[in-house]
């Protein structure tokens, strides 16, 4: 059976091969939603921890405040099941089940209350013959897997990589795309495929996958944060350029509103994703979430940087000691995002005075800047005019820069 199954979906995959990257329609702009696992990791013992434990309820829970509180309005969608959702067995024609007494109405009805609400459903399964969690893996089952998660109206897989032989992952997660395609379901296709390899082939990911995870897992603390933009910044291998529309690098997981950041380290995490074009998948108890936190999430200026339509990952451009400056295109062409970056650590901020041209800022015409978050005008900046501000330890300043003409 797995034989077969690798020989088959290969010969397709090396046709279709000669695209720029996986266009199944999905994840044009980088994905948004919820997931479950920073904050709720593997709790499975619902009755001792009913409000935390990984259940249908947890779910339902998350989808209904997606709704009521404002969050689907700006782009929120995805509800993402994380690790830990399954029973420890396959059933007796080897499908995957759910644990029956976390999920008892089973994982196609938990798809038809987050449908109804408006919302789309991911789900997560593993590579190798097991979870990270050690629920059963996809190994010897990718096929069938796909249809039952498409059987289901599963609308997102995260495809992680515990327990397998690192060199079958370059091979095996495009056959998992496509088992997927040929279900006939878009379900966007979310690999972990380059956080298990030194020296990943992004070109080849980005053919296969509609976003993928290419660091390690974020913790709720500052330290992971700023490692995963430093990460970010280095951006060795490139991979930078390998996203766009349809294909996005993936820093896992937003934290903000649990207990890990202040204010001004959520701000930042905000701000970077929002430059980094990466999925906004908030991990974070959304029934009781400080009203800070929820404007942060819902801030409609850092989203649209996100969400512009050229999918374009911001860089780092330039670094002195504990500043680094990033820059993002953004539609109209001609315009950016940039954000300025505080890492120090004491103090009351840096007073910085920037060249337009340090910032990106090349075009001779000049730009408006605003402040993203407030949309409030700061300066007017030419490529050799300073922009002058104050940034705050562990904090940032996310500008939008409007090209004059
Ligand atoms: C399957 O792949 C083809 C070719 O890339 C694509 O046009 C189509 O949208 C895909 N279908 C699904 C369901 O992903
Ligand atoms: C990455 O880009 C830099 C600068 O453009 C270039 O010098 C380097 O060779 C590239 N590396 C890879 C692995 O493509």
């Amino acid at each position: 059976m797995e034989v077969r199954g690798m020989i088959f979906p290969l010969v397709i995959f090396v046709i279709i091969g000669s695209v720029r990257g996986l266009n199944n329609g999905l994840a044009r702009t980088p994905p948004m939603g919820w997931m479950s696992w920073e904050r709720f990791r593997c709790i499975t013992d619902c009755e001792h921890d009913k409000d935390n434990c990984i259940s249908e309820k947890l779910y339902m829970d998350m989808a209904d405040r997606l709704v009521s509180d404002g969050y689907a309005a700006v782009g929120y969608e995805y509800v993402n099941i994380d690790d830990c959702w399954m029973d420890m067995k396959r059933d007796e024609n080897g499908r995957l089940q759910a644990d029956p007494k976390r999920f008892p109405n089973g994982i196609k009805a938990l798809a038809d209350y987050i449908h109804k609400k408006g919302l789309k459903i991911g789900i997560y399964e593993d590579f190798g013959t097991h979870t990270c969690g050690g629920y059963p893996g996809s190994k010897f089952y990718m096929e069938l897997d796909a249809a039952t998660f498409a059987s289901w109206g599963i609308d997102s897989l995260k495809l992680d990589g515990c327990y397998t032989d690192t060199a079958d992952i370059p091979i095996g997660y495009p056959i998992m795309e496509q088992f997927l395609n040929l279900t006939g379901r878009p379900i966007l296709y979310s690999c972990s495929w380059p956080a298990y390899l030194k020296t990943p082939n992004y070109e080849a990911i980005a053919k296969s996958c509609n976003i993928w995870r290419n660091y390690g897992d974020i913790q709720d603390s500052w330290d992971s944060v700023q490692s995963i933009i430093n990460f970010y910044g280095k951006d060795s291998g490139n991979f930078s350029g390998v996203a766009g529309p349809g294909n996005f690098n993936d820093p896992d997981m937003l934290i903000i509103g649990n207990f890990g950041l202040s204010y001004d380290q959520q701000r930042v995490q905000m701000a970077m994703w929002a430059i980094m074009a990466a999925p906004l998948l908030m991990s974070n108890d959304l029934r009781n979430i400080r009203k800070e936190s929820k404007d942060l999430l819902q801030n409609k200026g850092a989203i649209s940087i996100n969400q512009d339509p050229l999918g374009i990952q911001g860089k780092m451009i330039y670094s002195i000691g504990k500043i680094q400056v990033w820059n993002k295109p953004i539609t109209p062409v001609g315009n950016f995002a940039f954000a300025i970056l505080n890492f120090g650590d004491g103090g009351p901020g840096s007073q910085i005075s920037v060249k337009g041209a340090t910032l990106g800022l090349v075009d001779d015409h000049g730009y408006n800047v605003t402040d993203a978050f407030t949309g409030e005008f700061k300066a007017a900046v030419k490529p050799n005019s300073y922009f002058n501000l104050t940034v705050v330890p562990s904090g940032v300043f996310l500008g939008k820069a409007y090209l004059l003409k």
